[in-house]
């Protein structure tokens, strides 16, 4: 795996990259012998002022697996709030001996911002609305690992565009990998530049996309954003872009049911399809350890 310094967004990548990215985790879900000596005696550190289930415990469990020490940041109970700086306190976690920060922010351009102050990698788990790169990275293996290859296929994300760091970076990545994707939300909660963001199509329509969809990942409905922010009420973002039972009913036989999670069963997805046959929704909690295994080789693996 070529080595990175840090993980800040998909922004930059190239076709390449995600290959690379998507071999390896699939390599390491295939079982890699040595995988418990790559990352022996570093350490990541787990920096979430965000909450998170998946992302969190999935890089613990990828830092574990490959034998890295995984140590908890408490944001709250930090010197954080004692007035210490952020850049004092990344040259203080640096100084303990950590090699690497996985960040969780609701500021977009957090990890960024981060960077420049910690001398090994910063690898971003969220930044307010602009990026998940470990999530694109896992949903385009989790395609990847359903398709074959995804030149050609063609992936819907519905929901809250405007809001989702999940959004830009999947569709980043899965575009990047040759899928055609579609951003459909109402007008107001769909990026402004056309075509999306450079590399996606967008639609207010999700009827006329399903037919020729081959996988729709759903949304978390954002309520707190949503609301806050004078768009459409939640209620009517639920009813007009989430998966229900007429819906399924349009979508090719063929087609799989994403969600980067958490879910609200009954909200953007009926109960019913959470645990679908077609649902791949745990799948890609799984294909997320394999992700951040490889994500951490490349940012913390080989001679330090
Ligand atoms: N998909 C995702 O980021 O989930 P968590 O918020 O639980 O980490």
């Amino acid at each position: 795996m070529t080595r990175t310094r840090h993980l800040l967004d998909l922004d930059g990548a190239d076709r390449s990259t995600i290959e690379r990215f998507v071999a390896r985790a699939a390599e390491f879900k295939r079982g890699v012998p040595s995988a418990a000596r790559l990352l022996h005696g570093r350490i990541v550190v787990g920096m979430f002022f965000e909450a998170s289930t998946r992302t969190a415990l999935s890089f613990a469990a990828a830092a574990f697996r490959l034998g890295a020490h995984w140590l908890d940041f408490k944001t709250e109970s930090s010197s954080l709030g004692k007035g210490e700086s952020l850049a004092d306190t990344m040259r203080t976690v640096r100084a303990i001996g950590a090699d690497a920060v996985v960040v969780r922010h609701s500021e977009s351009g957090f990890a960024h911002a981060l960077a420049p102050h910690f001398g090994g990698s910063i690898i971003n788990a969220g930044d307010g609305c602009h990026a998940h790169p470990t999530q694109g990275l896992l949903d385009a293996f989790t395609l990847q690992e359903e398709f074959a290859t995804l030149d050609g296929r063609r992936l819907t994300i519905s929901g809250d565009i405007k809001h989702s760091r999940v959004a830009r970076s999947s569709a980043r990545a899965s575009s990047l990998l040759g899928a055609h994707v579609t951003l459909c939300a109402p007008p107001s909660l769909l990026p402004r530049d056309r075509p999306a963001w450079g590399f996606a199509a967008a639609s207010s329509d999700l009827d006329a996309e399903l037919p020729s969809s081959d996988a729709l990942m759903l949304l978390r409905v954002q309520k707190e954003r949503i609301d806050a922010a004078g768009s459409p009420p939640s209620s009517d973002l639920a009813s007009g872009f989430g998966l229900d039972a007429r819906r399924y009913a349009l979508l090719p036989a063929h087609a799989i049911i994403m969600h980067p999670g958490p879910v609200n069963r009954g909200v953007e997805i009926a109960q019913a399809f959470v645990t679908d046959p077609r649902s791949r929704i745990e799948r890609q909690v799984e294909n997320g350890t394999f992700t951040r295994m490889a994500v951490l080789e490349a940012c913390i693996g080989g001679p330090s």
